[in-house]
C-alpha cells in the first residue's frame, strides 16, 4: 500500500475508529473524480478529488458523520439531502414504511396523511412515492427542517401532493387516514451520554425527548385522538425500553396499540395505534 493510504490510515487508528479501512475507503470513493469503486491496494491518487477529500477528511477526524459531510443519506429507496438541521433518516424508521404497507395493501387508494415531524422528510415523500394518489401534510416545528423537506420533495417531485406546515405537530381539526410520528423519544441521560459526534451534528430539537424521554407522547396522545376516526391507523416510533409507558399514555388518550413492530436488533420500535371505539373506554 502506498504512503498515502498508510498515513490516512494511521491518522483514523489514533483518532479511535473503529474500522479505518471502511472509513478511508468510504471517503475516498466519495471523493472520487468518476465515482468508480477505490481499491486500497492499487489506489492512484489522480482518481480523486485532492481538496474535496482533505477537507471531508478533516471533518471527519473530528467526528462529523459521513452523511453530513457529504450532505446525503438513504432512506427506503431513495437519497435524501441531509444538513445539521434535520435528523438523519435511521435504518430503524423503515419500519414505519413497513407497517404502512402492511395495513394498506392498495397502494392505488386515495388516502389523506399526516407526517408529524417530518425532519428530512424522508417519511412523508418516500410514502408519496409508493402511495401515488394519496395526499399528505408533513409538519415541523423547525423552519429549517422544513427547508431541507420541501428540497427533498422537490427533487423526488412530490411536491404536488405534500404540503408542508411550520407549526407546533397540527392545530387542525382534519381526520386522516394515516398518521405517522418518529418525535424526539431521548430521555436526558441518553441525550447527555450521546457520541460527540452525533451530539455535535444533530439537532437537539430532533433528539431530545424531555427528561423522561416521554414529553412528545404525552402532547401527541391528544392530537392522534382529535384527528383520528375508528378507521385511522397510527404508527409512532418509540425508544427501545419505552414500550409499556408509551401504550400506557396513548390509552389515557383513547388510543389503542393494536401491533408493535420490532426493528433489525429485534427492540420493539414501532407501535400501531387506533382509536378506541367508545365502549371500550
Ligand atoms: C426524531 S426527528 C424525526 C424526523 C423524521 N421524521 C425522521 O424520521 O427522520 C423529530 C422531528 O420532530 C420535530 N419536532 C420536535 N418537536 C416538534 C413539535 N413540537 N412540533 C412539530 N415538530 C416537532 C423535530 O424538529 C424533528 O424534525
Amino acid at each position: 500500500m502506498n504512503d498515502f493510504i498508510n498515513s490516512h490510515l494511521l491518522s483514523l487508528k489514533r483518532n479511535n475508529f473503529s474500522f479505518p479501512e471502511v472509513e478511508l475507503r468510504t471517503l475516498l470513493k466519495k471523493s472520487a473524480i468518476n465515482k468508480k469503486e477505490i481499491i486500497l491496494s492499487n489506489f492512484d491518487i489522480n482518481n480523486i478529488n485532492k481538496d474535496l477529500f482533505n477537507d471531508a477528511f478533516k471533518r471527519r477526524i473530528n467526528k462529523e458523520p459521513i452523511s453530513k459531510i457529504f450532505n446525503e443519506k438513504c432512506f427506503w429507496n431513495l437519497d435524501f439531502f441531509v444538513n445539521k438541521k434535520v435528523l438523519d433518516p435511521r435504518p430503524e424508521t423503515e419500519f414505519i414504511i413497513e407497517g404502512v404497507e402492511k395495513y394498506f395493501k392498495n397502494k392505488r387508494e386515495k388516502l389523506n396523511f399526516i407526517d408529524l415531524g417530518t425532519g428530512s422528510g424522508c417519511l412523508a415523500i418516500s410514502l408519496a412515492k409508493e402511495y401515488f394518489s394519496s395526499k399528505f401534510i408533513a409538519t415541523d416545528i423547525s423552519t429549517e427542517a422544513l427547508k431541507v423537506a420541501k428540497n427533498n420533495s422537490k427533487n423526488h417531485k412530490t411536491s404536488n401532493r405534500i404540503k408542508f406546515l411550520n407549526c407546533d405537530w397540527y392545530n387542525g381539526n382534519e381526520i386522516f387516514n394515516v398518521i405517522l410520528s418518529n418525535p424526539p423519544y431521548l430521555n436526558l441521560k441518553e441525550y447527555n451520554n450521546l457520541d460527540e459526534g452525533l451530539k455535535n451534528n444533530e439537532p437537539k430539537v430532533a433528539l431530545y425527548g424531555g427528561i423522561d424521554g416521554l414529553t412528545y407522547y404525552r402532547e401527541l396522545g391528544p392530537i392522534l385522538s382529535r384527528i383520528s376516526n375508528q378507521d385511522t391507523i397510527s404508527f409512532v416510533e418509540i425508544g427501545y425500553k419505552q414500550k409499556d409507558r408509551t401504550i400506557e399514555i396513548f390509552n389515557e388518550y383513547g388510543m389503542k396499540c393494536i401491533d408493535i413492530i420490532v426493528d433489525y436488533q429485534q427492540y420493539e420500535r414501532i407501535l400501531v395505534l387506533m382509536k378506541k371505539s367508545r365502549n371500550n373506554y
